[in-house]
């Protein structure tokens, strides 16, 4: 077991009828002029919003509400954002919404609290993080797990860059998380969010470190519970039991815990970005459809953590090891595609690719020559192409 520290100060308040605390939270902060960021409209249609409106206009509590912002969230929105939150006054940041509304709330405060900062600087590395606002999040959406990480991912549209930034500046100060209010999403949207709550626990998983029993066992119980109570929820949205689960999963998954004392990989994630940047596909097909090209270009680095991956999670009674790791890897994809998410490219809807379109992306995920991603196997450019080309 390696060292590690974990810190996960999120407070977070579960169940139903949560987000009616959500003014209480918001004072245990100090918060006491508040910008509400939003999606598209969907916390408009299930009345969640007004929900939460009613109370600030209860309590006098000032507060303006910006919606808006699209899935592979936009620095474009970001930075207007931050000139409303600043003529405002805002000392506080509340997202209603899911992943892609929770990492532009995170934005607007680090926007906010440093204003002599060019904001994409941030996620170039340029600048480091030293303050922000406090922010806090409703969630709607289990997946990305934003709600109590420590990462915030935005998308350059002028470049098509779509980049992480990971700080403890990124930690919501709370997070209420009621399950009822993910009745509404479509099936897609569970589906990928399975997905991602999964890739989560598995970037970790796929590690160099040896010997993390603990840590492995949560990894891999989380994993069983997605795995059955994600098809419950496609099944009926409505099954309370179902969606408790995934939400409270969704945030274990990428809190830290799930990867504590080892080195974490991520390799998929990256592969992932560069398809959602340029293509501005969603960000858990994107690594549904990775995942089994980059798993078949890997596993024989340790064929023995893909067995363990087959016996533990998926039940596989098979003694020769490369057998049950390949079976592994078959399992994990037909789970996807029993779910309905794409597992290349042409049922991600981008088509097939050329080889230079396949060269580009690899070019871009190596930021132009200048990084190698993951450590289970560490992947150059040429490995990132041939990767990209079995997906294809
Ligand atoms: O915009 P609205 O109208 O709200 O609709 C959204 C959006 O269209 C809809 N939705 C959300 N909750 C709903 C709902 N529809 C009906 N009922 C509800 N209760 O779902 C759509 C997708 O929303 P989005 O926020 O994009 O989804 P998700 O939570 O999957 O977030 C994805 C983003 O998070 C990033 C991804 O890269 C992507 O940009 N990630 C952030 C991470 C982090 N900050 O820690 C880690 C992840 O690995 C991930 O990279
Ligand atoms: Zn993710």
């Amino acid at each position: 077991m390696n060292n590690f520290v974990y810190w996960a100060p999120t407070e977070v308040i579960f169940g139903k009828d949560t987000e009616l605390q959500v003014t209480a939270a918001i004072k245990k902060f100090n918060g006491n002029r508040i910008i509400i960021v939003y999606g598209g409209g969907s916390v408009v249609r299930s009345g969640l919003l007004n929900r939460v409106l009613e109370q600030f206009k209860k309590e006098n509590i000032p507060y303006k509400a910006l919606g808006g912002v699209q899935p592979n969230p936009r620095l474009g929105f970001a930075k207007k954002a931050i000139e409303e939150a600043k003529a405002f006054g805002a000392d506080f940041i509340l997202a209603v919404g899911a992943g892609s509304v929770i990492d532009t709330a995170k934005a607007i405060a680090h926007g906010v609290a440093n204003p002599e900062v060019e904001l994409w600087d941030f996620w170039l590395r340029k600048q480091v993080v030293e303050r922000s606002l406090p922010v806090g999040c409703i969630l709607t959406l289990s997946a990305a797990g934003s709600e109590t990480s420590n990462s915030s991912v935005l998308t350059n549209e002028e470049t098509g860059e779509k980049r992480g930034l990971s700080t403890d500046f990124n930690r919501p100060k709370f997070a209420i998380m009621n399950p009822e209010i993910t009745y509404t999403l479509p099936k897609e949207q569970i589906t990928y969010g399975i997905v991602d709550i999964m890739m989560h626990t598995l970037d970790r998983y796929f590690t160099p470190t040896k010997g993390n029993a603990f840590t492995d066992e949560v990894a891999e119980a989380l994993l069983r519970t997605v795995i059955h109570y994600g098809e419950k929820a496609l099944q009926n949205s409505h099954d309370y039991e179902a969606m408790s689960e995934l939400m409270w999963c969704g945030s274990i998954s990428h809190n830290g815990l799930t990867g504590l004392g080892a080195v974490s990989d991520f390799a998929p994630h990256q592969l992932g970005h560069e398809l959602s940047g340029k293509f501005d596909v969603a960000h858990g097909a994107s690594l549904s459809t990775i995942w089994g090209a980059w798993a078949n270009y890997c596993y024989e680095e340790n064929p023995e953590r893909f067995a363990q991956f087959g016996k533990k999670v998926w039940g596989i009674e098979e003694e020769d090891t490369k057998k049950c790791a390949v079976r592994a890897i078959e399992k994990l994809v037909d789970y996807f595609k029993s779910i309905g998410a794409p597992t290349c490219f042409s049922e991600l809807g981008i088509g097939i690719q050329d080889e230079e379109s396949l060269r580009d992306l690899a070019r871009r995920c190596a930021f132009y020559g200048t990084r190698t991603i993951g450590s289970f196997k560490v992947l150059d450019e040429k490995a990132m192409y041939e990767i990209y080309k079995i997906a294809n």
